[in-house]
């Protein structure tokens, strides 16, 4: 397994645990912060969080500024930063533009990636950490919610799970399915993020049917959407936003992810849980989970393969253009892990370490 530095000067090992790789992270100061919109007024910190502080790991090659609340305070290269929660939650009710989401967003999450040789590989290490996430969040809270994503992809993630390699690592009678986002089609059509699902792996497990929640793609899609959300309340109840142990995402050329296309209204909910919207781009309508509720995710996980997807994925990593433009770049766990997960092919763009 290949681990990828971006760009030497700006970059430092991640040593948090489960995170392996590199990370970059654009030095943020006032004035990158006021031209996104930002103004930072002493706050008061709420008791009201938890007690555990998102870290902002900052990575410069020289001297950077952070300025929360009135104080600036000069940082040095991969010196972590704790955010008081009440900053990081303004970042999301109050960012003006999906520039400064998206700039907000980077500020607060830690992100990896790692780049493995080919797409057996890719979907092997997929099937690794899924079951590790799986037994961590079923030894700790006694299930796991999953979240699943559609596309091509993930099928030989899912293959592998279901093969004899990985099949009895994981208790299926623990884990809820859900999707990311679910295309306007019957259950067993084979445009279903759902069939490809369970044609490679949700009809060899043992998952009780209650337990794996379809979004229900031969609807009318804004009345699905509003069922799935109803049905996602019902298992996560009167949380702000669900907290999913685990969202698997695609990276579409065009930068989308899960269905969250390219400059759609869609992008800018920051209060539903599922949306659904007509794509002019590809003349078909789709429901989606919406960035809040995939940001406030445990763990999120890219899976990318194939060179077809190494441009637009290092204009994603590198913030080569703007959020509504790569949609991908609003997703960056609010108090989580992000994890990019590659194959060579499609991290082709990025400089390799030997
Ligand atoms: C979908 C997916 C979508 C997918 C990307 C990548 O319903 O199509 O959820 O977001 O992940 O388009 O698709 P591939 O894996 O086929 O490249």
């Amino acid at each position: 397994m290949e681990i990828v530095n971006l760009d030497p000067s700006h970059a430092v090992p991640l040593d948090r645990p489960g995170c392996r790789g590199m990370t970059t992270r654009p030095v943020v100061n006032d004035s990158t912060l006021a031209a996104a919109g930002f103004l930072f007024e002493p706050h008061a910190t709420s008791d009201q969080y938890s007690a555990s502080f998102p870290q902002m790991l900052v990575v410069t090659s020289g001297r950077g500024w952070v300025s929360v609340g009135a104080e600036a305070e000069p940082v040095r290269a991969g010196q972590a930063v704790p955010l008081p929660p009440d900053v990081l939650h303004r970042f999301w009710t109050e960012a003006e533009s999906l520039e400064a989401l998206a700039l907000a967003w980077s500020f607060t999450q830690v992100r990896s990636l790692v780049v493995v040789r080919d797409g057996t590989e890719l979907a092997h290490r997929a099937a690794e950490w899924f079951v590790r996430h799986a037994r961590e969040a079923i030894q700790a809270r006694g299930r796991f919610l999953v979240a699943l994503s559609g596309g091509s992809t993930p099928r030989g993630l899912y293959e592998q799970l279901a093969s004899a390699e990985f099949r009895d690592r994981v208790d299926w009678r623990r884990i809820s399915f859900f999707w990311g986002d679910e295309r306007p089609a019957p259950p067993d059509d084979p445009q279903s993020n759902h069939k490809l699902a369970y044609d490679a792996l949700l009809s060899k497990i043992p998952t009780p049917p209650e337990q794996v929640y379809r979004m229900e793609g031969e609807r009318a899609p804004e009345e699905a959407a509003r069922r799935y959300e109803a049905k996602l309340r019902g298992v996560f109840g009167a949380e702000p936003f669900p907290r999913f142990d685990l969202v698997l995402l695609g990276l579409g050329e065009n930068g989308h992810t899960a269905s969250l296309f390219p400059r759609t209204q869609m992008l800018h909910e920051k209060d539903k849980w599922v949306a659904a919207e007509h794509i002019d781009e590809i003349g078909s309508w789709r429901i989606s989970l919406t960035t809040p509720a995939i940001n406030h995710a445990a763990h999120v996980m890219f899976l990318v393969g194939g060179a077809g997807k190494a441009q637009v994925f290092f204009e994603v990593w590198n913030g080569a253009r703007a959020p509504a433009d790569l949609p991908a770049r609003l997703i960056a766990p609010v108090q989580g892990d992000l994890m990019w997960l590659l194959d060579y092919a499609a991290a082709g763009e990025v400089p390799h370490v030997e």
